[in-house]
């Protein structure tokens, strides 16, 4: 059987309201804006209310996005969410987003791929799309990083935020339309570099877990930084070479907001016009799963995703894991504010 052509026809997103600066961050953490801003990029971050979750951001997202496509809840096929801050271990977090929708009875699951989650969710999404085992695809990158932080380490608590984003995936008109392919990757060699050590079954929770801060993210980020910005230059050559177009064609580079320096260096090696990098890392920090999906929104707002255009998007993250995916597009609803 032929593969179907699969689009993403429209996105939705949702941030917390609060708004934590880099000089509030400067009152608890030897840090400072300059520190922050030079070294990474970021100036502010969205972080949840007490007692928000994963699934709170995301089901809020995931309805835009629905909204946007004018697809019924119902007529979801299956959902996938991508995050690293689950709501819990299980139940999965789409069975909240599910619930809070209205999608009873679609299949909902969790996809771990700490921050390339997203493209790997994507993959997964038209995959079902492609062979014909699904129609319409519910894709949620959903992130409340701020609780899996140590507070106290300022090697991670100024990088990442809060935040969520939705994509619906469905069959294109055309073949010429749609996702066009995927690069994806994973080096276990690199897996002790960035991790969240207990809580699961090989670190279980303990008094010495919770008091030695093993719940939170800890991350060799010089060693995270040198694989990042060598991945991305290397999968977004591979997804390109693999379709037979050339980096001068792509229209909007859409890489995973980690750090500036990472975005600037990759796209410096592959030789993409400045003006087609897209980032708002400045506004909301590494928001993990939710980072691309925040962006292609903030894009389509812009107008920066017309008809026909070439969108080159690349994750990476823990495992060490990356992706990309390349996409040419058909335009890209999303809800007017
Ligand atoms: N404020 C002030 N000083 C700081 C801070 C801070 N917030 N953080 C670290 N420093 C200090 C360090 O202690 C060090 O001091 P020293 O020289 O006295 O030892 C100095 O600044 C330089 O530290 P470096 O780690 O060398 O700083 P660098 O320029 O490499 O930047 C950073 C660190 C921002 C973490 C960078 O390495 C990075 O962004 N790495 C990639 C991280 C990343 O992308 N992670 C997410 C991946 S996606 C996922 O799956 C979650």
């Amino acid at each position: 059987m032929t593969p179907r052509p699969v689009k993403i026809s429209a996105v939705g997103t949702h941030v917390p309201e609060r708004i934590v600066t880099n000089d509030e961050l400067s009152l608890t953490l030897d840090t400072s804006d300059e520190w922050i801003s030079t070294r990474s990029g970021i100036r502010e971050r969205r972080i949840a209310a007490d007692g928000e979750a994963a699934s709170d951001l995301g089901a809020i997202a995931a309805a835009r996005a629905l909204e946007a496509a004018s697809v019924r809840p119902k007529d979801l096929d299956l959902i996938i969410v991508a995050s690293l801050s689950p709501d819990m271990l299980f139940p999965p977090t789409a069975s909240f987003i599910s619930g809070r929708i209205g999608a009873d009875g679609t299949p909902a699951f969790d996809l771990s791929a700490a921050c390339t989650g997203f493209i790997y969710a994507l993959a997964t999404g038209s995959s079902f799309i492609a062979s014909g085992q699904a129609e319409k695809v519910l894709v949620v990158g959903a992130e409340v990083v701020s609780k899996m932080i140590d507070w106290t380490d300022r090697g991670t608590a100024v990088l990442f935020g809060d935040g969520a984003g939705a994509v619906v995936l469905e069959v294109a008109e055309s073949s010429d339309e749609g996702i066009l392919g995927f690069d994806l990757g994973n080096d276990p060699s690199g897996a002790g570099l960035l991790k969240l050590p207990a809580g699961g079954s090989r670190e279980p929770a303990t008094i010495e877990t919770v008091e030695s801060r093993r719940h939170s993210i800890r991350m060799n980020g010089g060693e995270v930084f040198k694989f990042a910005t060598r991945i991305i230059v290397s999968s977004c050559r591979e997804v390109l070479v693999q379709q037979g177009c050339r980096i001068e064609d792509v229209d909007l580079f859409v890489p995973h907001q980690a750090n500036i320096r990472i975005i600037d260096t990759a796209a410096r090696k592959l030789g993409i016009a400045p003006e087609k990098v897209f980032s708002n890392l400045e506004r909301y920090g590494n928001t993990s799963c939710a980072s691309i999906p925040l962006c292609l929104d903030e894009a389509a707002a812009a107008g920066k995703i017309g008809q026909g255009e070439l969108v080159l998007m690349v994750g990476f993250g823990a495992g060490l894991s990356w992706g990309s995916c390349l996409v040419r597009t058909g335009g890209l609803k999303r809800i007017e504010e």
